[in-house]
């Protein structure tokens, strides 16, 4: 069977150290979406980790990864990452398969990413700029090249007649850097890429699935960065929610068991677009500084805010969230009071569900309070039931809002610092 465990946020939820938290319980650890726009921080042996590409399920020496094909792949990123794997004594030829239908990210999307960001000038939405947008474009416009094609001897020509389009593109932008550089680190990140093992994902999944081994679909970004159901246009380019696992993996919804919903106990973003509990006062700054609320792929610093339950409540919908995985509980350790927002005030009218778009729209939060509990001991507990009653409080109050029960809370970055409830 299939469990999924995605975000159901803007994004950097902890789904990396999740993923690592359960891997050893599954013999598959697949990536369905997304492509190095993702960060997903791990620590092993008490070192800092960030996987863009690779599963987070690739310390584990038992478990399989697979690169489904609904990511996109750029073999430059790629590269340099198995070889940051590979130095933990990973043998990536031994537990690491990619799909053969799975794009590319080429140098000229990347060029495409950032003219098109740059011309969109103060509405640009902030993108990570790894070319993710315009390589999604090529794969629903037709044009792609996939991992696949690298194998094939025309693959230069076929690189050439997409680059070409490209560069109409960018003149129309008036791009003019040269990128004779990155092409001559592609291609030669292109012939690492063949050494590795390239399959059949769907057969490779599929097969195993028969056999009866249990998957984890990871997810990348969060859910409200969906490109249907987020924060459109501010959103990333692929489906970020379940429904992206069996386009992005090709297995049927028959064998998707338990859907795993990580939410921060409070919320970030990063990039533009509306985010209706920021806090742009000290408590944002302190949710910042506590929490290290700093992109793990960008490096910029995270707009923070409290917990928006109206959004979390449209994401465990959207998705089927059957059970929630709180993170970062201890950065409200040092707080006196914490707040949820419960509905959202559009033009004097209270609603609990998401508007059609929120940019444009002034929306005031609803807040619940809560007493904090002030007790930064809290990050040291081991057990669930060792946690100050008042954080206790706070997570059956989000259960019992969402319907959808805490299972886990992670209580510090640390490998072990998950507790089961
Ligand atoms: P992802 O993209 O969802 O995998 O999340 P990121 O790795 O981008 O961001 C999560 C950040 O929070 C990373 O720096 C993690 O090391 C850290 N982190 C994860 N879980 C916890 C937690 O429970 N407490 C604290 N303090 N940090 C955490
Ligand atoms: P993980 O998997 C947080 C955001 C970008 C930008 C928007 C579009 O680590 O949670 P893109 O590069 O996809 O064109 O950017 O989406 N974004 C993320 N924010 N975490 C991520 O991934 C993100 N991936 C993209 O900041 O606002
Ligand atoms: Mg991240």
């Amino acid at each position: 069977m299939v469990d999924v465990l995605l975000g159901l946020q803007w994004g950097d939820e902890g789904k990396g150290k999740i993923v690592d938290y359960f891997a050893g319980k599954y013999d598959v650890i697949a990536r369905f979406q997304g492509g190095p726009n993702a960060g997903h921080t791990l620590y092993i042996d008490d070192k800092k980790v960030v996987l863009h590409t690779i599963p987070s399920g690739v310390f584990h020496k038992n478990t399989i990864n697979l690169i489904g094909n609904g990511v996109v792949l750029d073999p430059v990123t790629f590269r340099r990452e198995c070889g940051e794997v590979a130095a933990f004594g990973i043998d990536l030829k031994q537990n690491l398969f990619i799909a053969e239908r799975t794009h590319i990210i080429v140098p000229t999307h990347r060029a495409l990413d950032k003219a098109s960001e740059a011309a969109k000038g103060h509405e640009k939405i902030g993108s990570t700029l790894k070319g993710i947008g315009p390589a999604y474009m090529d794969k629903t416009g037709r044009n792609g090249l996939r991992v696949g094609d690298v194998l094939l001897p025309d693959f230069r020509e076929r690189y050439e007649k997409l680059k070409a389009k490209h560069q109409h593109l960018l003149d129309g932008y008036h791009f003019n850097e040269d990128i004779s550089a990155w092409e001559e680190e592609f291609f030669s990140a292109v012939e690492f890429l063949k050494t590795m093992n390239i399959v059949n994902g769907e057969y490779f999944l599929n097969e195993k699935l028969q056999a009866g081994k249990q998957v984890l679909a990871e997810g990348a970004q969060g859910s409200m960065l969906d490109v249907d159901f987020g924060t459109y246009p501010f959103v990333t380019s692929s489906s970020t929610i379940s429904a992206g696992v069996c386009t992005g993996l090709g297995i049927a919804p028959k064998w998707i068991r338990e859907v795993i919903g990580v939410t921060k106990a409070y919320c970030t973003r990063v990039g533009s677009g509306p985010f209706p509990t920021e806090l742009h006062d000290a408590t944002g700054e302190k949710l910042r500084e506590i929490g290290r609320e700093f992109g793990a792929t960008t490096g910029r610093p995270r707009r923070c805010g409290w917990i928006d339950l109206v959004a979390l409540d449209y994401t465990c919908m959207l998705s089927g969230v059957t059970q929630l995985v709180m993170t970062k509980s201890d950065v409200l350790d040092a707080f006196d009071e914490v707040y949820a927002c419960t509905a959202y005030e559009v033009n004097g009218t209270q609603t609990r569900q998401m508007p059609f778009q929120l940019n444009g729209l002034t929306v005031k939060p609803i807040w619940e309070k809560h007493k904090g509990w002030s007790d930064e001991a809290a990050a040291n507990s081991k057990q669930y039931n060792e946690l100050p009653a008042e954080m206790k409080a706070f997570v059956t109050a989000v259960e019992g809002y969402l319907k959808v029960p805490v299972k886990f809370v992670s209580n510090g970055p640390g490998r072990d610092q998950v507790l089961e409830k």
